[in-house]
């Protein structure tokens, strides 16, 4: 664990980041066909890697977290441990040429809070590109300053933070840099209308429907990081759009028991989940099984 609190980034909280692609939470593609049932047969690896065994995460959380600490530990909380859970098998299948698929585990190595380094406004994936590069270099994040081109970093913006595109085209995405991959998630509870699934708009399992649905949101980005990290792997090039993992499953053209499949309720809190990882309950959005081509929570 490391602590320290120097400069604009002071480590809150640790434990034991193509080509841009917006993934909107509600649609990535305008088509009438979803997805699945289009690609779902031709879908292959094309020639790329993926990220196999222990994928560490890094956790940038920019902007003003201060009174937001319970839900950075219910964010981290299911990254450390989603991939024991049988939804995260699903994504085995996943393999590069050799036949390696995506295992686990995630591990979240490292998480920090720079309150606003670059700024509250954001324009462009080069800042958030940058802001992980400062966190990398702060040593926050490793001991030696060194990137880690297996991991995958998640710049994760606070309520106070706006960007260019958030809100307005997506509620977070995946990219990469020829070092690294990552994801960006906006705060949702900016938008709550555009970034909160409408089963947990109102109530929500950890009875923050802003970081429930980040979790979400967060489900579909890993996806495509883990099986697409460098946009050469598991994707499709469409009519100038990649289409990943996470898009095969979500997107206002799949049903809503499909896009997070046979859903449970909490009845004291009156909210709505799918996945529970170790006592927490979550709202993940489903994985493509390739091999009987449904979009669904677990193979077994
Ligand atoms: C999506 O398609 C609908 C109906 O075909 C159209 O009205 C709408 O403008 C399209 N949206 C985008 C973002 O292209
Ligand atoms: C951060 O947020 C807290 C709680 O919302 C607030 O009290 C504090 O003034 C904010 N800090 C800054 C630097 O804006
Ligand atoms: C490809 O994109 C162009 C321009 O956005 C659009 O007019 C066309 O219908 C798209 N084709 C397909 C197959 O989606
Ligand atoms: C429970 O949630 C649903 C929608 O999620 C809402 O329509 C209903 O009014 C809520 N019930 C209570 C008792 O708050």
């Amino acid at each position: 664990m490391l602590l320290s609190t120097l400069g604009a980034l002071i480590v809150s909280s640790l434990a034991g980041l193509s080509v841009a692609q917006d993934d909107q939470l509600s649609t990535v593609t305008n088509q009438s066909t979803p997805i699945a049932s289009l690609y779902g047969d031709s879908f292959k690896n094309a020639g790329g890697k993926v990220l196999t065994e222990q994928v560490n995460v890094y956790v940038v959380f920019y902007g003003n977290w201060t009174s937001l600490q319970d839900e950075q530990t219910t964010f981290m909380n299911f990254i450390d441990g989603v991939s024991s859970t049988q939804w995260f098998s699903t994504l085995r299948q996943y393999t590069d040429s050799d036949g390696h698929g995506v295992t686990g585990p995630l591990n979240v190595a490292a998480a920090v809070n720079d309150a606003g380094s670059r700024g509250l406004t954001l324009s462009d994936a080069n800042v958030h590109k940058q802001i992980i590069l400062d966190a990398v270099n702060s040593g926050y994040l490793s001991p030696t300053n060194q990137i880690d081109p297996n991991g995958i970093y998640v710049l994760f913006a606070g309520n106070d933070v706006s960007d260019s595109e958030f809100c307005t085209r997506n509620c977070g995405y995946n990219s990469h840099s020829d070092q690294f991959q990552y994801m960006f998630i906006g705060y949702p509870g900016t938008c709550t209308d555009y970034c909160i699934p409408p089963m947990i708009h109102d109530y929500s399992p950890n009875e923050s429907p802003a970081i429930d649905a980040a979790v979400t949101i967060f489900s579909h980005e890993v996806q495509d990081l883990l099986t697409d990290p460098r946009n050469d792997a598991w994707m499709i090039q469409q009519n100038g759009t990649t289409i990943e993992l996470g898009d095969f499953c979500a997107g206002s053209d799949v049903p809503d028991g499909e896009w997070y499949g046979t859903v449970n309720k909490i009845e004291e809190k009156n909210a709505t989940y799918n996945l529970e990882v170790g006592n927490q309950k979550f709202l993940v959005q489903t994985i493509f099984d390739l091999e009987n081509k449904k979009c669904v929570l677990s193979k077994s």
